[in-house]
């Protein structure tokens, strides 16, 4: 069996509800939750902005390098332990700089623990810039340069927050700059918006990878275009359960995307917020739709092959 890569996850979202009440006490930060009930009662969200207000509410927790650090080896280890051999993490730095805590802090901390991934936990590690896509331009673009002056080796930069009335193109400057500094591109679309938002991503950002793209499914001619240009999608099915993006996980058009040869993976996005980690997620559409032995292969395939591994790594976790 292949193991799998995990290629859509917010560092962010590995905040579990104990480790917010741990780090806001060890921080001395006042949280408006009464307790951990009263926190894990918030889970449950209308939609996409609903799950976002509670993310970034919870983020005030976390400001020491230490901190950084702590949630990416947690996260490293349970990831682990869910079969991910290569993960491919976001973090969402300019929701932390926005309330005063340094980038060489956040990428410091995010590092350390990346840089003793395959040692601690044999999982190898690249870690991609995402750009908040509510926020101007201009800030994103100092974010960039914040973290490319801590010198923390990046493997690429995204694009995600609130998608719906906020367009993509104005990031195509940023992220053409980022090509161009050899780094690699992709993009949330097709999560809450049509699939406008994924041809968007794709004509005006170049990205290479697009993180969830479920809506791209009501386009045909969008489907054949992303399988014959044989463009990622990383889908995150309890997330899009939680979102309300789909009605049910019955409703989830990962079957049909295998179906139609397009080159999905399985993610878990946002573990802490939306009910499990990448195991549960594969487990949960395993369980649905039935699928059989050669489907969970090829979903674990298809992450390796969409992976930003090198090709000959990809060869090695692929054909053993
Ligand atoms: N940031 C964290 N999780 C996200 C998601 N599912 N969609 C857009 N932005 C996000
Ligand atoms: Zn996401």
């Amino acid at each position: 069996m292949t193991p799998f890569a995990e290629l859509h996850l917010h560092l962010e979202g590995t905040l579990e509800p104990e480790m917010v009440f741990d780090l806001a006490e060890r921080n001395a930060i006042g949280l408006p939750w009464r307790d951990l009930d009263d926190l894990r009662g918030r889970y449950s969200y209308s939609c996409l902005q609903d799950f976002l207000d509670l993310y970034y509410a919870n983020m005030a927790v976390l400001r020491t390098e230490a901190d950084f650090a702590e949630l990416t080896d947690a996260y490293l280890a349970r990831a682990a332990a869910a079969g991910v051999v290569r993960a491919e993490v976001f973090c969402d730095l300019q929701a932390h700089t926005a309330r005063g805590v340094p980038a060489p802090v956040v990428l410091a901390g995010v590092a350390d623990a990346l840089s003793r991934s395959e040692a601690d936990h044999g999982v190898s590690s690249g870690l991609i810039l995402t750009f908040l896509r509510h926020l101007p331009v201009a800030d994103a673009e100092l974010a960039y340069e914040a973290a490319l002056a801590t010198g923390v080796e990046l493997l690429g930069v995204g694009l995600c927050s609130t998608e719906v009335g906020f367009a993509a193109a104005p990031f195509g400057d940023l992220f053409a700059r980022a090509r161009a500094d050899g780094l690699h591109t992709v993009a949330h679309a097709g999560e809450e918006g049509d699939a406008s938002y994924v041809w968007e991503v794709l004509d005006s950002l170049g990205v290479e990878r697009v993180d969830h793209g479920i809506n791209a499914m009501g386009d045909r001619r969008l489907v054949e275009h992303l399988a014959e240009q044989e463009i990622p999608l990383t889908v995150c099915p309890l997330s899009n359960v939680r979102l309300q993006a789909v009605p049910t996980l019955a409703d989830h058009p990962l079957p049909a995307m295998l179906e139609a040869g397009l080159l999905a993976c399985v993610n878990s996005d946002d573990p802490a917020y939306f009910g499990g980690y990448l195991d549960a997620n594969v487990a949960a559409v395993e369980q649905e739709f039935g699928l059989s032995t050669d489907q969970v292969e090829t979903l674990a395939a298809n992450s390796i092959r969409a992976s930003f591994l090198p090709g000959t790594e990809k060869a090695r976790l692929l054909h053993g």
